[in-house]
């Protein structure tokens, strides 16, 4: 077993471990993949203030997102598929959040359903939501996450038309993958995940299949989903599921000033800055770039996280130093899932936690709480002057 220091170390043995289709699938952008790279080199261009000789003794990351404790402010952000990356993903990366003390977030289009993660798990997590144009399907999930005890509900607002990525297509995504003979040849060499597979009845949309009226099997399933995502979706309708879920709300895929301020007029108890990744809007600013303006925008009266490009401790310390109360990791997560199953999940959070912890020590500072700009050298023109 080689020695796995980073989160890249992960990224490699994931990509050797799991199909191509699924591999792609995680590692892509929408379109020229400029929003993509963007997310992680951005955060480069900013550089932390290194101080000495400060007491360094009784550090804590520990802190809160939307009122619970979480040891690090790193939640897992909502994935898709993440049962395709390794057999009952949702339910190990679920456990391994749980046991690491941070929120686990289960997407609409996961592969193992809401009830089947909540039967897994001890504590509640968060429930992604997709709006769809089914009406009856909307309150039944929604319906169902409170059941299972969801304790948030995370609204993604920016795939209500998706993104291309050119993989995705030409790979012919699926759950479960169709076979081709490429993707035949393909999985020949992937015996160790697909072993796995074969011995887990979870292969297709969980959440999905068997709720959604008329999807049996695979072939509906697609025809449903190409036809479900509400494109209608505005902040009226998004006050209604407010309202219908009356819980804490989460709205995630916030990416401009204007966009914050109606997310706080409606009443969200936080916003994700995102830009999902880089998966959707191609040419869009990275998060990390957006996040000043944003917490401009609504002046401490919300609760502002971010995720789109963390793959650092650094990366978290520089986003919550410059004002976001939590952050999200996506392909992080994946990466250690594909990798080694749960005990991967566990690693990536390790390796984060610790890079979170020295490199806030070497600031000078002992808790999150007392981060700030103080600790950042942001270049002048990071946010950029567009016209
Ligand atoms: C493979 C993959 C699938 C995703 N599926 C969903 C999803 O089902 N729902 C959602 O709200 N966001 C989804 N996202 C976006 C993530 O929640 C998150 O915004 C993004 O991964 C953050 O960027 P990062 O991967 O650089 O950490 C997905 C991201 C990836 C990489």
């Amino acid at each position: 077993m080689p020695v796995i220091t980073t989160i890249e170390d992960l990224r490699r043995i994931y990509r050797r471990r799991v199909p191509r289709m699924f591999y792609d699938y995680c590692e892509s952008g929408s379109w020229t993949e400029q929003t993509f790279r963007e997310n992680t080199s951005d955060f480069g261009q900013i550089r932390l203030r290194q101080r000495v000789a400060v007491d360094m003794e009784g550090r804590s990351t520990a802190t809160r997102m939307i009122g619970q404790e979480v040891t690090m402010p790193v939640a897992l952000a909502p994935v898709g598929l993440t049962g395709m990356q390794s057999a009952d993903g949702e339910i190990k990366a679920a456990r391994a959040a749980e046991k690491f003390g941070v929120p686990f977030t289960l997407s609409t289009m996961s592969i193992c359903s809401i009830e089947d993660v909540a039967a897994h798990t001890q504590k509640p997590f968060w429930f992604q939501l997709y709006v769809m144009r089914d009406q009856e399907f909307l309150e039944n999930i929604i319906e169902r996450a409170r059941r299972a005890g969801c304790s948030a509900l995370v609204l993604t607002l920016d795939l209500q038309i998706l993104g291309q990525r050119h993989k995705d297509l030409k790979n012919g995504l699926s759950a479960p993958p169709k076979l081709t003979l490429p993707t035949l040849l393909n999985l020949a060499t992937k015996w160790g995940w697909g072993l796995e597979m074969l011995g887990t009845k979870r292969r297709q949309f969980g959440n999905i299949v068997g709720h959604a009226r008329g999807v049996t099997n695979a072939s509906s399933l697609i025809t449903w989903t190409a036809e479900q995502f509400d494109p209608r979706l505005d902040w009226e309708k998004v006050r209604r599921i407010k309202e219908m879920w009356d819980g804490k709300l989460i709205l995630k895929g916030i990416l401009d000033a204007d966009d914050a301020k109606m997310a706080l007029d409606v009443g969200a108890d936080a916003i994700v800055v995102s830009n999902h990744g880089g998966r959707q809007l191609d040419g869009a600013v990275s998060a990390i770039r957006a996040l000043p303006s944003i917490l401009r925008a609504v002046g401490g009266q919300v609760e502002v996280h971010l995720d789109s490009g963390i793959r650092s401790g650094q990366d978290v310390l520089k986003a919550v130093a410059m004002g976001a109360q939590g952050t999200y990791i996506g392909r992080a997560f994946i990466y250690g899932l594909g990798a080694m199953g749960e005990a991967g999940v566990r690693t990536a959070l390790e390796i984060l936690h610790k890079e979170l912890d020295v490199s806030m020590a070497l600031c000078g500072h002992k808790t999150i709480e007392g981060l700030g700009h103080d600790i950042l050298m942001i270049p002048e023109d990071f946010e950029g002057k567009w016209a």
